[in-house]
Order: C-alpha cells, then structure tokens, then sequence
C-alpha cells in the first residue's frame, strides 16, 4: 500500500472503464472482430496514411503548438473562424479541460445516466459534485435537467447523440432549453457521432455560439475519420472561451502525425460518404435482424446500436467474445439486459447476429 496521501476528493473517483479491446483477450488480434468501442472499422482515409508517412519524417522536431494548418483547414471547410477552435488529445482531453475550466470544488455539474462516462470522472476529477439525471425513454432530458439546476450548477454536460443509447435530443429542443439555462453555467454538448447524425432536425449547435456563448461543441477525428489510434479531438466555442480553455491546455498536446493526418481526413470526403453509407446500410441489417429475433432495439443516430436481449446480456457478451467478436455488455451502462454492438462491416455485422441468434438459440 502506497502511504503518499492523494487530494481527498480523488478518493470519489471509481477506476474509468474502457471498452475491453482485444489486445486485453490474448488472442490472434487479426481474427477478433471489434464492435466494442464504436472506432472505425473501415479503417482511414488512404491520403491520411500517406501524410502520417511524410509526418513521420519529421518527428524529431515538436509539433505545431496552434495546429496551424489544421485550424485553418477546420475553418475554411466548416466556416469556422480558427479563433473558435481548440484541438485535443482526442476529445477526452477536451472534456476534462472544460471541467477544469469551469468548475469550482463543491459546485455541481449536471450528468445525464446512462451516458458516456467520462462525464463524471471529469467532473469528480475537479472536486466538483455530479448531479446524476436518469434519461427518459432513454433520450437525455432536457426538461428534467432543467429542474436540477441549482445556485451551484457550473456545468451542463449533454451527450448528443448519446453515447451508448444512440438517441438525440432535436434543435428545437436544445434552443428552448439553452434560452432558460443562466448564462452563467457552461453546456458542453459533446458530439463524437456528430457526422453520423442525419435526422433532419438534428442540432446545428455552432450555429448557436453567437447567441449563447456559455455553449461548448466538442467533436472528434476518431469516429467518421477513423482516426481513433493517433488521438485527435477538437472542441468549437466563443474566442473567449477557447482563450480560457487554451490557459490549461498542456503545451504541444497534439502530436505531429495526429494533426498531418486529420488535415489530409478532411480532404478526403469520398472516404467519409463510404463510411456514412456503410453505416446507413448496415444499422438497417441490425434493425431488420433484431426485429427476426423478436428483440426491441433503440433506432440509432450513431454508429452504434443497443439491443435489449430480454434476459441478462452479461453470459452472452462473455459467449459471443469468447468466439472472437467483442461488444460491449449493458451492465456497463445500468442497463443490465442489452447489448452495444458498434456498426462495423457487413461480413463483422452478420457475424455478429449469427453469434447472437447462437447463444440466445442455446439459452432456450
Ligand atoms: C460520447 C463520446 N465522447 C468522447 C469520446 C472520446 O473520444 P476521443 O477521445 O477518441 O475523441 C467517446 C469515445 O468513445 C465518446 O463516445
């Protein structure tokens, strides 16, 4: 036992959770199929590769410390300006500077359940409080959260669309709600599956910087670009706050081959349209499976999807990565009796299904 004494607060803090990879099962990685984190499993853009090579030249100087080339790429495709940007050591790292940022010990954030975790480590990480508020109809709640505001709310942290249930929250929703939140409380909204988001009255939530400058956007290379392995995020706000968030960025934070290969991603928008239509394509199959299997599922905005098995999905997680293909088990989420499967290629999909229909077939 280690005597150091550590900052009370981090006492409060449960070890985070990652997905299992399949570097964890000790098995022939090539034959593992990984639906388990929600990465990419068509891989990256071929032009990324080639600029990681060509960056990989170079890699004993220091990268850019502004990610100059990417910010003004980001910009000029996106109609940013390059002073609404910050870039992270994937958007993980983002998250938890927005906690720094804003968060006092003893005051509270608001962390909708089940939603992507890191929530509340950032917020504990800070000594701060999580106000925990249950989804309904697995969708986050805005009117709910609404409720819990208190004289010590700082942060808003909402998920869309939410990790793991795949659900979204409309633009109409989010105005209503950012018009009765006190600009005096920072709303991260984080959208890692923001390309994968087609519904029509899904968010424009840059578009709302102008108006409400307590708004934080945080997206990431890992997901549509396929980037997830090189450690690339970046987060949209007012000048102001990114001249706050850029106070406790850790110095040179994205590295060189990182930034060369989402400046080459961006370019490369016929990879991103194959992955998008790969995904379209393929949460059909899910939704036509399920519904064979007799299984509810929640429609999906993301390139993942949750199935509910009806029974405990913890022995059938454990079956199906015994023979090679890793999901991830709802009793990660408090959601005991589903399964998140990430979207992956047709042949990992149907193998997949098979695998499922097997170890349900062998429970009855
Ligand atoms: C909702 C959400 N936010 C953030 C992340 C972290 O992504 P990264 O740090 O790779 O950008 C993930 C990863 O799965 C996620 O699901």
């Amino acid at each position: 036992m280690c005597a150091l004494p550590i900052r009370e607060s981090l006492n409060a803090i449960p070890v985070y959770k990652p997905a299992k990879s399949s570097e964890d099962s000790g098995r022939d990685l090539t034959r593992i199929v990984r639906l388990a984190a929600n990465e990419n499993t068509l891989g990256f853009s071929p032009l990324a590769e080639e600029a990681v090579r060509r960056a990989a030249a170079r890699m004993n100087w220091y990268p850019d410390p502004h990610s100059s080339r990417l910010r003004a790429k980001l910009a000029e495709k996106r109609g940013f300006l390059p002073e609404q940007l910050i870039f992270g050591n994937g958007s993980f790292e983002l998250l938890s500077l927005a906690a720094q940022a804003y968060l006092n010990p003893g005051e509270e954030a608001i962390v909708p359940s089940p939603s992507f975790g890191w929530y509340n480590v950032a917020t504990l990480g800070a000594g701060s409080v999580p106000v925990v508020v249950p989804l309904t109809d697995h969708k986050i709640d805005l009117s709910a959260i609404r409720e819990r505001l208190t004289p010590r709310t700082r942060l808003i942290w909402l998920c869309n669309p939410n990790n793991p249930t795949g659900t979204y929250f409309s633009a109409g929703e989010l105005e209503a709600f950012l018009a009765e939140v006190p600009d005096s409380v920072a709303i991260v909204v984080d959208e890692a599956y923001y390309e994968y988001a087609d519904g029509e009255d899904y968010p424009d939530t840059v578009r709302l910087l102008e108006r409400y400058p307590n708004l934080i956007a945080v997206r990431t290379f890992s997901k549509a670009y396929g980037l997830a392995g090189l450690r690339i995020g970046y987060g949209i706000a007012s000048p102001g706050t990114i001249e706050t968030l850029n106070r406790i960025r850790p110095p040179l934070n994205v590295n060189a081959l990182a930034e060369a290969a989402a400046v080459a991603s961006l370019e490369d928008t016929d990879f991103v349209a194959a992955v998008l239509a790969n995904n379209r394509e393929q949460k059909r199959f899910y939704y036509d499976s399920f519904r064979e299997l007799g299984l509810a599922y929640l429609p999906t905005a993301t390139n993942f999807i949750m199935v509910d098995l009806g029974t405990e999905s913890d022995p059938v997680y454990a079956e199906m990565a015994q023979r090679g293909v890793l999901v991830r088990p709802g009793s990660d989420f408090g959601m005991p009796t589903w399964l998140r499967i990430s979207i992956g290629k047709p042949d990992e999909n149907r193998r997949a299904v098979e695998l499922l229909r097997q170890a349900l077939g062998a429970k009855v």
